[in-house]
């Protein structure tokens, strides 16, 4: 492999060619990118973006586990595109775990007397039956 010069964060760095962003980045201790859909074992995938960074000159965020390096290239792994990016794509999955344990303490609450509740005394099921799960 033939050695490449690139940038990462300001910061001028060498590594060998072939290897991708992620590679890269988390081998010389340059940041902590997150990843979900990565696996070292298996083949890129670049499904979740949660890996995302951002190369100049290219239009869009890209994910680092499925970019391989090239000789002059210049990566960001922080800053605040790439930060609304992951805050817009991740909310709708954080809204789900959140309703997803509100409901699980409310199912805790209606079915334990014991559990002390915030609840009403009276079961939902009146104002609307079908979304009972009592039922
Ligand atoms: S870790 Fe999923 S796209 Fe990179």
């Amino acid at each position: 492999m033939s050695t490449i010069k690139m940038t990462v964060n300001g910061q001028e760095i060498e590594t060998s060619g072939g290897q991708t962003i992620l590679e890269v980045v988390h081998d010389q201790g340059l940041d902590t990118i997150p990843t979900l859909c990565h696996s070292p074992e298996l083949k890129p995938y670049g499904s979740c973006f949660l890996c995302v960074v951002e190369v100049e000159g290219r239009p869009n965020l890209v994910p680092s586990c499925a970019t391989r390096v090239m000789d002059g290239m210049k990566v960001e792994t922080k800053n605040t595109r790439i930060k609304a990016r992951l805050l817009v794509e991740h909310l709708g999955v954080f809204i789900v775990a959140l309703l997803k344990v509100n409901v699980r303490n409310a199912r805790i609450a209606f079915n334990n007397p014991r559990v002390p509740s915030t609840f009403p005394a009276t079961c939902c099921c009146t104002a609307y039956p079908p979304a009972c799960a009592r039922l």
